[in-house]
């Protein structure tokens, strides 16, 4: 909280925020002593924990080295170094890395390349992007158009681009009333609904499909049946269309590999990556952009992408970005998140026998989405107005233990979550704290509502 007058344009103009001093590990200190366990991760985000001494070195190395170069006139070692670790670590013919200060930058410049790519190869009429309701792309004017998030949209629909949408699939909430045994039996809803999208708009004017490969923030870690993704990319190679897969939250080893994708063995055209790549320490964010796009730049827009921005492959962020990489395959921190995922999964039943307020209990890795419902027998949300999800939050801020709360997981407005997401640098002892103070919040949070609320 401010002393005196106040200058910062809050977030919420009409909250206080604790100031933090200190970071350390899982752990956010205010000046006071009050220690939070941080079990979000920030924004999903500081994956290897707060003060990792090699990437603030590096940071400062590099700044002191040469803190800005444009890159449209120099480069640095530094930049070549992490290209090349990041075109390691990713799939198939996905080599060369364009370098942006964030997601919704890297969901942009995806969208744009995408649109560059079917224009300069004759195609001048492919535009339009089709996402997702339900899903989460960044909030500058381009990625929100693209996402289905209805609360981030409403206040500037006027604004938004007439980009279209088909639901995602959450089979446990199937939209369209299916059980996946249905659609195994026959075929996936979703994914006829996407193709039967295409052929309505028209596959001479699609460009782009995008998806996250896990839904992050909006959903809760809602996790793809098996060969949903599979057949997106199938449907994509028929019409023409370039595959995005959006991992600014699954990416960097969030979801136990290093990008969400291998689980479900596809390959995009382009990825999309930001927070963990840095481990949140600087802002940076980017696409891995495959062989094949970027052979047709070159043979048909001279080389040219039409794009960039002042900070793109900035020096500092992107020495973060090289030791955190380096961190990780260091450490193994991949190894431990896969241990403590199970760990911890294995802890978050338990409270789901015990609290009757805990619906499904879902995700990959340490991406883990809490669900609280009403009812769970009949899985009713609670009623949008109560901010359940925030409610609980707040408890357990006031306990000392920091989540990610979400809403409007089911159809935009109801739909009630916790988002999970620890360092993945986190261990057992640190685990049982965060399980403990969840619990105790969720007693809490029953006391209160229980008075209200039919809960069953
Ligand atoms: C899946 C996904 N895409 C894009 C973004 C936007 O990233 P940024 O906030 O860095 O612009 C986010 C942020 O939470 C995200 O979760």
């Amino acid at each position: 909280m401010a002393q005196g007058k106040d200058y910062v344009f809050h977030r919420d103009l009409t909250k206080t925020y604790p100031i933090i001093t200190r970071a350390e590990g899982v752990y956010l200190y205010e000046e006071s002593g009050k220690r939070y366990l941080d079990a979000s991760s920030g924004a999903i985000a500081v994956n290897l924990g707060h003060g990792v001494d090699e990437i603030v070195y590096a940071m400062a190395k590099q700044a002191k080295d040469a803190a800005f170069v444009h890159t449209l006139r120099f480069e640095t070692h530094v930049l070549h170094e992490l290209s090349r670790e990041i075109a390691e670590l990713a799939p198939g013919s996905l080599n060369r890395v364009f370098y942006t200060t964030g997601g919704s930058e890297a969901n942009e410049s995806a969208m744009k390349l995408a649109r560059q790519y079917h224009r300069d190869r004759g195609n001048a009429e492919k535009w339009i992007v089709i996402g997702r309701w339900q899903a989460y792309h960044g909030n500058t004017i381009g990625s929100l158009s693209a996402g289905g998030d209805i609360k981030r949209r409403k206040p500037f629909t006027p604004m938004l681009l007439p980009y279209e949408h088909v639901p995602s699939p959450h089979c446990s909430r199937c939209p369209y009333g299916k059980t996946l045994q249905q659609c195994q039996a026959t075929s996936m809803a979703c994914v006829d609904a996407l193709e039967r999208l295409i052929l309505e708009i028209g596959p001479e004017f699609v460009s782009a499909f995008i998806c996250e490969p896990i839904v992050g923030s909006q959903q809760g870690a809602v996790v793809p049946p098996e060969g949903y993704l599979r057949q997106v990319r199938e449907l994509c190679n028929r019409y023409d269309i370039i595959l995005i897969i959006d991992e600014v939250m699954c990416g960097f080893g969030r979801t136990g590999k290093h990008f969400a994708v291998e689980h479900f063995a596809i390959e995009p055209d382009i990825l999309t990556f930001g927070k963990g790549v840095s481990s949140g320490y600087a802002p940076l964010g980017g696409m891995i952009v495959s062989d094949r796009i970027v052979q047709s730049l070159i043979e048909n827009s001279g080389g040219k992408f039409t794009h960039g921005y002042t900070y793109s492959g900035h020096p500092v962020s992107v020495a973060a970005g090289l030791a955190a990489v380096r961190y990780y395959k260091e450490k193994d921190v991949l190894a431990n998140c896969q241990q403590q995922s199970a760990y911890l999964f294995e802890q978050l039943e338990l409270l789901r026998a015990k609290h009757r307020i805990v619906g499904e209990i879902r995700g990959k890795g340490l991406l883990i989405g809490f669900e609280l419902v009403m009812d769970r027998e009949r899985g009713t949300p609670f009623p949008p107005k109560a901010g359940i999800a925030d409610r609980l939050n707040q408890i357990a801020m006031e306990q000392g233990a920091v989540f990610y709360p979400g809403s409007g997981g089911i159809d935009g407005e109801q739909g009630e979550h916790l988002l999970i997401g620890p360092p993945l640098t986190i261990n057992q002892g640190e685990i049982k704290e965060l399980v403990a103070i969840l619990d105790h919040s969720l007693t809490l949070l029953e006391t209160e509502l229980f008075s209200v609320y039919p809960i069953n």
